[in-house]
């Protein structure tokens, strides 16, 4: 069956400078994929050479066997229309209420009526906790809740393909247990496809079935599997460093 998502030798440069090349992967329906890797890798990037923002260098990025960047305008809407993001700084419109933008996808991406759509925000901001904040604007939000609040503003539709960019940074440990649970109930009750980029080990242990690790050094991807696996089997010190929390072996200086 053709995969939901299939990244062909990707290559990605900001101008002349090289973030990552050589980067494939598949996505099945319904599983959850980490992106890893230190910061400055790639990661943020490469979600958004995957949601359509960036264009790639080279390589191929292919929905449902279809060539996002060789599709029509029309195509590449409805494709996007299926995608969920939520940006590693939330990135929640700061002159509208919370409420307000977890309406905007509903009303972009569904055929809901007007109460529905409010009634289904409400509902979506119940669940991520943030019932209570509907009315206020961003700016009086904390950073864990802008985060829940772009997370709602994300899963709002009940998009098939969810990119998550680093959902649990600067919440509490409970939250981010709940977060994770928020992710895997979704994915039973719709079947969505996550993408997600994390640090949180307890995390991506806990809800990855499948991932990439982008290593900053080499600017290529030094290891592929689920986060599981590659804790017990990756044999690349820096991928064993950030799946055990080791310390990567340094050389011993050499006094004369
Ligand atoms: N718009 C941009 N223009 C030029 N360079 C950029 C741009 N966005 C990111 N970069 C560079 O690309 C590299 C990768 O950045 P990116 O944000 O993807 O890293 P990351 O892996 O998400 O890091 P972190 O874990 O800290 O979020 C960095 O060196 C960054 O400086
Ligand atoms: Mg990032």
């Amino acid at each position: 069956m053709t995969p939901l998502l299939a990244v062909h030798d990707l290559e990605m440069r900001f101008g002349s400078r090289l973030i990552q090349a050589g980067v494939s992967f598949t996505l099945e329906r319904g599983c959850i994929f980490a992106v890893m890797g230190g910061s400055g890798c790639g990661k943020s990037t490469l979600l958004k050479h995957l949601i359509g923002l960036l264009p790639p260098h080279a390589g191929r990025i292919e929905y449902d066997g279809v060539d996002y960047w060789k599709s029509g305008d029309a195509e590449r809407q409805r494709l996007r229309a299926g995608f969920g993001m939520l940006f590693q700084s939330a990135a929640l419109w700061s002159s509208m209420s919370v409420l307000d933008n977890v309406l905007l996808p509903l009303e972009r991406q569904t055929t809901l009526d007007a109460r529905q759509r409010e009634a289904r925000a409400r509902e979506v901001l119940e669940w991520v906790g943030l019932a209570e904040h509907a009315g206020k604007a961003p700016s009086e939000l904390s950073g864990g809740m802008k985060k829940r609040a772009g997370l709602a503003r994300a899963i709002a539709a009940e998009p098939p393909l969810l990119f998550l960019d680093e959902p649990s940074a600067g919440l509490d440990p409970i939250s981010s247990v709940r977060l994770d649970e928020l992710i895997l109930d979704l994915r039973e009750r719709t079947g969505a496809a996550v993408v997600m980029v994390s640090h949180e080990l307890p995390s991506l242990l806990a809800i990855a079935d499948d991932g990439i690790f982008l290593d900053a050094d080499s600017r290529r991807p030094i290891a592929h599997g689920s986060p599981r696996r590659l804790r017990d089997d990756a044999q690349h010190p820096t991928v064993r460093a950030f799946l055990r929390r080791e310390t990567p072996a340094r050389q011993t200086p050499v006094i004369s």
